[in-house]
């Protein structure tokens, strides 16, 4: 395997009621500014909790991160901050919310003119406002990793720190009940996907993270379904094991030592900038492309994953990577997710428009390879219409 150093320092409060467990693990002395969504914890009860937990506490709000966080509604928390001396920041809420207030954080220390540099020129954070989180959706990882995605004026960038790693994460299952179906299916989607970024490149003889991902994989196969099945959608048991993939999926474990694609990540990313397509239904529809023309320099993995993962056994090496990528469409479908371009009415007319971003946004060398060019990614982005 390849050299890493590997460290996760946040801490995961995992159960049912851990969110009382707010009142001691944020100082007491603390200003924090809790940040939220559109709302949908004050129908859901995790408001409540969150304000039951903090009555001890100083704490101010600033609600409003939508979906992919725009980076002009992010900038509005930097006056509230300045005017409370806030020096904590509770996200409570899915990966936009934890994304967001992690550039709320990173924004608030930032010594330039315009913070969009910490994405735009990837401009290294010196220095960010501790950040912790109560996380609502289970997909992004974001809860406990270094990583967060803005958005502005449909240019979707990412950036990272280790300094906006939340400090700790509250993880109770039963909070995902309130999620739809179709966050259900687009949480699942991207934890699978993360998994495959990291797992489905070349072999490093990395046996520890191989097999790591694929009980990651297995399990999301496994109980993705049951979470959207009307018997068996209500079970907790099945929501936490979900729930604990998905940040496993993405808290560096499975990523160290071993190469990463990202390729599907960073073409989806064009594809909700430009058409505000959710994330997962991106990866959803770029995957199996990427899987497609990639197919030479993945197909070690590839014959691994179809083996391990869809235990198919039968037909020579060619047809056993094309049934595996077969069973992964039918597993995306399942989870009620895309998996062609035309299925969210985009068609060959579109791509031009998505090349031109990718190559402004300096994504002209994806892959593990390096070897994903605006050109690879055009014949990805043909493969998925
Ligand atoms: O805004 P509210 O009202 O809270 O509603 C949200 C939102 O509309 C709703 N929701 C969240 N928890 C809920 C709930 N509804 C009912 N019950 C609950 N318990 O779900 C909707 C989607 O939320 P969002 O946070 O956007 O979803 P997700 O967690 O999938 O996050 C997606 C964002 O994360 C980024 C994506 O690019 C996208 O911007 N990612 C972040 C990563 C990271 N930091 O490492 C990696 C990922 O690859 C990804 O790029
Ligand atoms: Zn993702």
């Amino acid at each position: 395997m390849l050299n890493f150093s590997f460290q996760n320092t946040t801490q995961i409060r995992f159960g049912e009621g851990q969110i009382a467990s707010l009142s001691k693990q944020i100082p007491l002395d603390a200003k924090i500014l809790v940040t939220y969504g559109g709302g949908s914890i004050k129908s859901n009860g995790v408001y409540d909790q969150v304000t039951a937990a903090l009555t001890k506490h100083t704490w101010f709000e600033f609600s409003g991160i939508e979906p992919n966080p725009s980076y002009d509604t992010l900038m509005k928390a930097q006056s509230i901050i300045k005017e409370n001396n806030i020096d904590f920041i509770l996200a409570v809420g899915g990966g936009s919310v934890v994304d967001g207030s992690k550039f709320i954080a990173a924004a608030a220390f930032f010594e330039g003119d315009d913070p969009w540099d910490i994405l735009a020129k990837q401009t290294r954070v010196k220095k960010a406002l501790p950040l912790a989180c109560v996380l609502t959706l289970p997909a992004t990882g974001s809860e406990s990793n270094t990583g967060a995605v803005v958005t502005r004026n449909g240019t979707k960038l990412p950036f990272n720190s280790p300094l906006v790693r939340p400090i700790f994460a509250v993880l109770d299952p039963a909070v995902t009940l309130s999620l739809s179906e179709r966050q259900v299916g687009n949480g699942v989607v991207d934890a699978f996907v993360h998994t495959m970024e990291q797992y489905l490149t070349y072999s490093v003889n990395a046996k520890v993270q191989d097999r790591f991902a694929e009980g990651l994989l297995l399990t999301l196969i496994e109980e993705g379904p049951k979470a959207l099945a009307p018997e068996t959608s209500k079970d907790l048991a099945i929501r936490g094991n979900i729930m604990w993939a998905a940040t496993m999926a993405l808290n560096g474990l499975i990523g160290a030592g071993v190469p990463q694609d990202w390729a599907t990540h960073m073409i989806g990313h064009e594809l909700t900038g430009t058409h505000g397509i959710d994330h997962a239904r991106t990866l959803s529809i770029v995957l199996p492309a990427v899987m497609k023309v990639c197919k030479e320099a993945k197909r070690e993995k590839l014959l691994q994953y179809a083996e391990r993962i869809w235990n198919v056994k039968e037909g020579d090496d060619d047809a056993r990577i094309d049934r595996a990528i077969e069973l992964t469409e039918q597993f995306f479908t399942t989870m009620q997710v895309p998996t062609r371009l035309s299925h969210v009415d985009l068609g060959a007319a579109d791509i031009d428009v998505l090349i031109e971003k990718l190559t402004q946004h300096g994504m002209v060398k994806l892959g593990e390879h390096s070897t994903v060019t605006p050109d690879v990614s055009r014949e990805i982005l043909n493969a998925a219409l």
